[in-house]
């Protein structure tokens, strides 16, 4: 059988606790699905920092080159604080990772199903058929990859600046995504900017406008960012498929993770055009709850599920490991985040066990 080379990196936080979780759904397609995994881990952000003195060591970086796809737990936290910014685990590691392989397109799925409205804090008559939408967000450019700097003034005194910068090109790659994954979806776009004041906002409009000539079967719209934030609370479900900037798409993400039950839950995918991707929970290393074995393992399971839709073309295995979290969710458990009675929850173990048990069963 073909081998499939799989770079993990379960970093910081609960990173290695969630990771711990995917590892027995990677277990599972290895003997019962016979997915011929090679899989060699690899240190990255403070744990890196930790041992080697740097977030990505240079043998990580070689470990990812040489594999077919990463999974990522998650990166940083507050022992790290005081490290000079860029070479924190986040500035030094998670961005240039994504800079490095160009992973321009980062997918993040935020689903509610129907059955389980409860999950929301939304009220139920505005979620009514549950929620179903794709956050496309722009990973490689824009504010986050501008010119930056920290400097002092002799007369005003210290400043700081970071500049939004949007080639056009960046724009037509991710926009041209969007469009193409929204033929399988339905058929709506609506694109976020702040064209209103931002020039680069401008630049973003018109040209997603410009490609969407290509795509006359696609209905296109815009909305200003603020209203937006304030549209998906109001009514989700005008929403199919959310195309942002990379600072407003980090944003909206955790926004739609919110109304569909907890960041725990909310995977992503971050692609380049070569089918290459990075693999990781839309949240962070969550160092409040870290080491309580209290923590969703559902993003990172979900991530795997990603993995193997966008990297291996897995899609009916793919869509049996969402189907699990959703039989487990729907028979009623839950982690401490997102359940009601905050006395009854699973564990962060429990609830791997539980959907690898229920994985088992559907393949
Ligand atoms: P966070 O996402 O880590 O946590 C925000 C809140 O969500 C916390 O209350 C946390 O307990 C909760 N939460 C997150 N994941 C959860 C899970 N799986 N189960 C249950 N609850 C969960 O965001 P933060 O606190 O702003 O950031 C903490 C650190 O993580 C920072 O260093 C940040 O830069 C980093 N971070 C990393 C990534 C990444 O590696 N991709 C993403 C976001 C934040
Ligand atoms: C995310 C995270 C990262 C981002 C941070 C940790 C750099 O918040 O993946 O959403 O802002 O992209
Ligand atoms: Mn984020």
């Amino acid at each position: 059988k073909k081998k499939f080379n799989l770079a993990v990196l379960p970093g910081d936080g609960i990173g290695p606790e969630v990771m711990q979780e995917g590892y027995k759904i990677l277990n599972i397609l290895k003997t019962k699905c016979h997915i011929n995994f090679i899989i060699n881990e690899y240190d990255i952000g403070g744990i890196a920092i930790d041992k080697y003195g740097i977030p990505l060591p240079k043998n990580t970086l070689l470990g990812c080159k040489n594999s077919d796809a990463i999974l990522l737990g998650s990166v940083g936290g507050p022992k790290w604080n005081n490290i000079p910014d860029e070479k924190k685990p986040e500035r030094g590691a998670l961005l240039p990772l994504r800079k490095y392989f160009n992973l321009f397109a980062n997918i993040r799925p935020a689903i509610l199903y129907p059955e389980l409205v409860d999950l929301s804090p939304l009220r139920q008559n505005i979620i009514n058929s549950g929620i179903d939408i794709l956050c496309i967000r722009e990973l490689t450019g824009g504010i986050y990859f501008g010119k930056s700097n920290r400097k002092i003034d002799p007369k005003l005194g210290e400043f700081a600046f970071d500049t939004e910068i949007y080639y056009k090109y960046e724009i037509q790659k991710i926009a041209k995504i969007a469009f193409e994954i929204s033929k399988q979806r339905k058929k709506k776009i609506i694109s976020i900017d702040k064209s209103n004041v931002l020039e680069s906002s401008k630049l973003w409009k018109n040209t997603v406008e410009m490609i969407s000539k290509k795509y006359p079967e696609i209905k296109l719209s815009h909305l200003y960012v603020d209203n937006a934030v304030m549209q998906i609370i109001k009514n989700p479900n005008q929403f199919d498929i959310i195309l942002c900037p990379n600072l407003f798409g980090d944003i909206i993400s955790d926004e739609l993770a919110a109304i569909t039950g907890s960041i725990g839950m909310l995977p992503s995918a971050s692609l380049n055009n070569e089918n290459f991707g990075l693999y990781e929970p839309a949240g962070g290393s969550a160092p409040d709850i870290q080491g309580k074995n209290i923590a969703n393992p559902i993003a990172q399971i979900l991530s795997i599920a990603l993995l193997l839709r966008y990297s291996m073309n897995l899609y009916e295995l793919s869509d049996i490991i969402f189907q699990s979290v959703k039989i487990a969710l729907k028979k009623g458990y839950r982690t401490f985040d997102i359940s009601n009675n905050k006395k009854d929850y699973v564990t962060t173990n429990e609830m791997g066990d539980i959907i690898s048990q229920i994985f088992k069963k559907e393949i």
